[in-house]
């Protein structure tokens, strides 16, 4: 795929990973869709791209709502006249164990709250597939070449503290080959579909992390520092000029491994 007037929407594209993306899709050609939740910064983020010369609309919408995801690929279509690329990265974060035991009487006093549970759950897994749905949708009908982008997690491999993160991150993990396995069945054979598993990435969502418990996770990291929100956008975009990637979901951690973990 020819990033150059290529159109690309981004969910999410207000913040860290997915600012990068948008803004790095903007400076290859693309013109770029922002989807997100606050307009001040979604504002921000237009206006930048506007400054740097890239052609960019803001959208403001909450991916958990079917209306809403119908509305931002439309108004997407409506502004470029075709969509390409979709990417996305709105995501949340809310950790907590199953269950918190009282260290005085070994009963439980404190449960992983349903509240919890459900955000993740709706905007990580339903705000994805809403998203990937409608966009393909569009995709199919306007007979344009695709590339779909759900953002995994490298917490997909099952994180204590992250059920409700890890479940979803899990979940989406799997799209691209149960996406395009349809597809393939469908005989559609414009749009692609890979996942990006990132690693510990330097954002605003792992300010909402235990800063210990991130800092004993980087020794394990390789590379010894975390992933830039760039790093994971030059991946995106070489994803989308090479064909060959398709149907699985590629990590980008800096390495990070478990060496504690060694056989001995
Ligand atoms: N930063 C990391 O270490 C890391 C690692 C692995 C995966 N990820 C994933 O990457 C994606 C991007 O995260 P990030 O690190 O850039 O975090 P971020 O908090 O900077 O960006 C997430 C964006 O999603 C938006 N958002 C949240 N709920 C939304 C909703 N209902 N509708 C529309 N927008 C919504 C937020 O407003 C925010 O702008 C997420 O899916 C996250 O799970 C991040």
């Amino acid at each position: 795929m020819q990033i150059e007037h290529s159109v690309a929407l981004i969910t999410g594209g207000s913040s860290g990973i997915g600012e990068a993306t948008a803004k790095h899709l903007s400076a290859l050609g693309a013109r770029v869709a922002i989807v997100d939740l606050d307009p001040p910064q979604i504002d921000r983020v237009v206006s930048e791209i506007q400054a740097a010369g890239g052609q960019c609309v803001g959208i403001c919408a909450d991916v958990t709502s079917e209306l809403d995801t119908e509305r931002f690929v439309q108004a997407t279509v409506d502004a470029f006249g075709q969509l390409n690329i979709a990417v996305t990265c709105a995501g949340v974060i809310r950790d907590g164990t199953l269950l918190n035991i009282d260290k005085n009487t070994g009963h439980v006093s404190r449960k992983l709250g349903f509240d919890k549970w459900k955000t993740v759950i709706d905007v990580n897994l339903t705000g994805t597939f809403l998203t990937l749905r409608d966009a393909a949708q569009a995709m199919v009908n306007g007979g344009w070449e695709g590339l779909l982008v759900p953002i995994s997690s490298v917490n997909k491999i099952g994180q204590v503290g992250q059920l409700n993160y890890s479940a979803t991150k899990a979940a989406v993990e799997r799209f691209p080959k149960i996406i395009i396995g349809e597809f393939l069945l469908r005989k559609i054979s414009h749009i692609r579909c890979v996942g990006i598993a990132p690693g510990y990435t330097e954002t605003r969502i792992l300010r909402e992390m235990n800063q210990d418990a991130l800092a004993e996770i980087l020794k394990d990291v390789h590379l010894g520092r975390l992933v830039k929100p760039q790093e994971i956008a030059d991946l995106i975009a070489y994803c989308a000029q090479n064909e060959a990637i398709n149907a699985t979901t590629l990590e980008i951690t800096g390495g990070l491994c478990f060496p504690g973990n060694i056989a001995k």
